[in-house]
């Protein structure tokens, strides 16, 4: 579903990403790992049409996104690609129930559909009792959720997510991965989180190490004798 190939980044002399490629399955969770600097947040941005790479091709279902438009691309990116990020970014003057209604306002979506599917999703993630609640009234674990419902209100194809549990106490942490999984499995939703959590990396289906702007290595879940982890040394 994600073709990447070749992709390069510069920041001034600095070269981040040194010809990256990558294809990420439908329904499949990938996590990205690697030590600070890496590229990794770089390389989300990139695949999630947040920022152009200098060289290199982003193909989604075919569409190859490097050639759109700027309005093409960000209502492309709003249609196709939720985003969650280490602090949610919801807007504080807003109740929960309207940052996630925001998003399908911006894909034109009629006010009581929006409010619709918004409860849906509130109802999905447990927090229907707290619609009507400002950020700032809401726990953190909360907070990232309806950052989720946010990211989900438009039927993406995929979530790309940065460090999302990585304000999380351990609680919140291992309930919010279950719901990556719970939306795998009951939407076929495609993930890619960029994580420092050993814990998450470990249950994704696949992991890819990233090191001075290159991939050093994948490893898979789990692995079954047929089914070998990729990497440099068996390839
Ligand atoms: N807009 C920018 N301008 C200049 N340099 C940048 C910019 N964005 C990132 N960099 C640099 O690119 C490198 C990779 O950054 P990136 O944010 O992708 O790392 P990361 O792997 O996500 O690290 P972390 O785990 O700390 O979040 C870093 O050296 C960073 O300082
Ligand atoms: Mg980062």
């Amino acid at each position: 579903m994600i073709d990447i190939k070749g992709i390069t980044k510069s920041f001034g002399s600095l070269q981040v990403l040194k010809g990256i490629d990558l294809h990420i399955n439908k329904g499949e969770i990938v996590s990205i790992v690697g030590p600070s600097g890496a590229g990794k947040t770089t390389l989300l941005q990139i695949m999630g049409t947040l920022d152009k790479p200098d060289g290199g091709s982003i193909e989604f279902d075919g569409v190859n996104v490097s050639s759109l438009s700027t309005n093409k691309l960000s209502n492309f990116r709003n249609l196709h690609i939720g985003f969650v990020f280490q602090f949610h970014q919801l807007l504080p003057e807003f109740t929960a129930l309207e940052n996630i209604m925001i998003p399908a306002f911006i894909a034109g979506m009629g006010r009581s559909e929006a409010k619709q599917r918004a409860m849906e999703l509130l109802e999905f993630m447990n927090l229907t009792e707290r619609a009507n609640h400002k950020p700032s009234e809401l726990s953190g674990g909360e907070k990232q959720r309806v950052a989720v419902a946010r990211a989900l209100v438009n039927n993406p194809a995929v979530i790309m997510a940065d460090e999302p549990s990585g304000s999380l106490d351990s609680k919140n942490k291992e309930e919010l991965h279950q719901l990556f999984f719970q939306l795998r499995d009951n939407f076929g939703l495609t993930f890619v989180i960029v994580t420092h959590d050993e814990g998450l990396a470990a249950i994704t289906d696949r992991t890819i190490h990233l090191k001075d702007g290159m991939i050093e290595r994948e490893t898979n879940a789990t692995p079954t004798p047929q089914e070998q982890p990729i990497t440099k040394e068996n390839e």
